[in-house]
């Protein structure tokens, strides 16, 4: 029996990785795909599975494409990697920079990072700058401070406008199709600074090419309705949602999005926030998988279009959950009932019960 291959090995021959990348990994990637009977039932499409992304290292698929550009910054001789971030990007930046032994500086909008993005952040060693401003603005900054190199301090942006993240991130793509033995007809994901949805589309489309699947899923991506500028078709300059990992108003990705969309014959959408949280209790609830708000986005679209009959009720859909409920305790509390108060005795805690 030999040990499992690392992401980046598994799938070398589809990465811009050589002899001289360093091998780095935290167990990323091979997360379970699940078919969520029950959810599926509930909402009209009985062939409804789940990516859950939130299994990676970190709790999001970050994970993916970080493991790939921190290497590859290695490789290029960079000792420190910077990126602007809603909370996830900057977890997994931290994380890798900690394992490769380099700095990660990480700026962020002050206040709207939930808790334990923050912390994964700190823990490991981040050094965290909070600006007044938002996601955008953060980007703006971070793009700035590294259009020139700086020989004093080699520095790699590690936001998905690296290009080694959305080739690493790319890499669910082809376990969907290994799991499903050929692709889905739906890939339903978030779409919040339009990265994923893009490594997606050209992971299903590498495979198409070299004879892997034949067919490839239209892609239906879902932003939460107060920062929808991929669906309103203008930039937002004050985004808002509870999702706070796609609070963004200028898509970085925005045009490789639109092209996933146009070419899979797809569509993008936007849900509220009160459909977010409908589908973010119930995923929980009904399959037993604690999602974050942002990740329920791509089930409320889903819910969202099967009730508008923009999606066949037989097709196999694949829903990506981006990361994981634990994340966002502050919102996860929406969840939470009291306590059922007992005395410490069996039989009051039966009594408690009603049993
Ligand atoms: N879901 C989660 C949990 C995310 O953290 C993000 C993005 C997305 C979906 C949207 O993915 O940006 O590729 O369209 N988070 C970034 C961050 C912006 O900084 O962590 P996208």
């Amino acid at each position: 029996m030999g040990r499992r291959p690392r992401l980046m090995e598994r799938f070398a021959a589809f990465l811009p990785i050589g002899v001289d990348t360093p091998p780095l990994g935290l167990g990323e990637g091979f997360t379970p795909l699940v078919h969520a009977r029950t959810l599926g039932r509930a909402i009209g499409v009985p062939q409804l599975f789940l990516k859950v992304e939130g299994q990676n290292p970190t709790g999001s698929f970050k994970d993916r494409g970080m493991v790939v550009a921190v290497a590859k910054a290695l490789e290029e001789g960079a000792r420190a990697v910077i990126c602007a971030s809603t909370g996830n990007t900057s977890a997994s930046a931290a994380a890798y920079a900690a394992s490769a032994g380099i700095e990660a500086v990480i700026v962020l909008p002050r206040g709207k990072i939930a808790a334990g993005k923050m912390l994964q952040g700190f823990a490991a060693g981040a050094r965290v700058v909070a600006i007044e401003g938002n996601f955008d603005d953060a980007l703006r900054i971070v793009r700035e401070m590294t259009a020139e190199p700086d020989p004093r301090h080699p520095l790699a942006l590690v936001n998905s406008v690296n290009p080694y993240r959305l080739e690493g991130q790319k890499t669910a793509a082809f376990e969907v199709c290994e799991d499903l033995g050929g692709a889905p007809d739906y890939l339903a994901i978030p779409v919040g600074n339009a990265g994923n949805i893009s490594a997606y589309w050209r992971g299903f489309k590498e495979y198409r090419d070299i004879g892997v699947i034949e067919t490839t899923p239209r892609m239906i991506g879902f932003q939460a309705a107060g920062a929808s500028p991929l669906v309103q078709g203008h930039e937002f300059d004050d985004p808002q949602t509870i999702a706070s990992a796609i609070r963004i108003g200028r898509p970085a990705s925005g045009q490789l999005a639109l092209a996933a969309r146009d070419e899979s014959g797809g569509l993008i959408d936007a849900v509220s926030d009160d459909e977010i949280l409908a589908a973010y209790g119930d995923i929980a609830r009904l399959e037993g998988i604690f999602c974050e708000p942002a990740s329920a986005a791509s089930v409320a679209g889903v819910r969202k279009a099967a009730a508008e009959g923009r999606i066949d009720p037989g097709a196999t859909i694949v829903a990506v959950l981006t990361g994981l409920g634990l994340k966002d305790p502050d919102t996860g509390m929406s969840l939470a009932t009291a306590p059922i108060e007992a005395e410490p005795t069996a039989g009051s805690v039966r009594a408690a019960l009603g049993w």
